[in-house]
């Protein structure tokens, strides 16, 4: 457990060790997340399955009330970078977990924020929740090592601006599996 604030974190796996899934199940049902409907739906039918496969850990963030008033997950995925929107500085540290794929493209490992929500009645925010990332990556980080981190944001100004303001830089855009024409901006930033 972390603790920030006011604010109590756990990992589903943590959660595991001392809840049934159906007891886990009925802390995240309360959550409502309006404005982005996959987030809700993966906290609700995937974060417990990925978790116990080692796919992808959420992690709860519970209020003084003890609801569920947002959550995060992270996993590791490998990502291509051109190589041309890279600054020498950040170039010569990501090769140092990397490999050329051709003359301009890099494959690096990655740490993945996966998803970010909060509850719809929540008073957390964005800095808060990143709090808790950065101090989650950042143990992991001094565990095994890595530096980039990426996350995959809806198309939306406001969004990709508070990512922005977190240091994240667009490197990539790609259609989503869920199709109707919709794009994910992948942007990455070095820890
Ligand atoms: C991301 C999030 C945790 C940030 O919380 P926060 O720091 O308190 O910021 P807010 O919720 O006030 O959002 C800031 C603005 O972005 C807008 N916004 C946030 N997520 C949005 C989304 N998925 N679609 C459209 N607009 C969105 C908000 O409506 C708000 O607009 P406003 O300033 O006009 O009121 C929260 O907005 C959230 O849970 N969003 C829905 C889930 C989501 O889309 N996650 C990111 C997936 S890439």
């Amino acid at each position: 457990m972390i603790r920030i604030d006011d604010f109590d974190c756990f990992s589903i796996v943590e959660l595991c060790e001392e809840y049934s899934k159906d007891e886990i199940q009925e802390y995240i049902k309360s959550f409502k997340c309006s404005l982005n409907e996959e987030v809700e739906k993966f906290l609700l039918n995937n974060s417990i399955e990925f978790a116990n496969k080692h796919q992808a850990i959420t992690y709860l963030i519970f209020d003084y009330h003890k609801t569920v008033t947002a959550y995060f997950t992270l996993s590791i995925k490998p990502i291509s970078i051109n190589s041309d929107r890279l600054s020498l500085n950040s170039l010569k540290k990501i090769l140092r977990l990397s490999e050329y794929n051709d003359e301009n493209t890099i494959s690096t490992a990655a740490y993945l924020i996966a998803q970010i929500g909060k509850n719809d009645k929540s008073l957390i925010n964005i800095d808060i929740i990143f709090e808790f990332i950065d101090y989650i990556v950042g143990k992991i980080q001094n565990s095994c090592g890595g530096v980039v981190e990426f996350l995959e944001s809806e198309n939306n100004e406001k969004l990709i601006n508070m990512y922005k303001n977190k240091g994240f830089k667009t490197f990539n855009i790609r259609k989503s599996k869920s199709g109707e024409d919709r794009k994910l901006i992948q942007m990455y930033r070095l820890i």
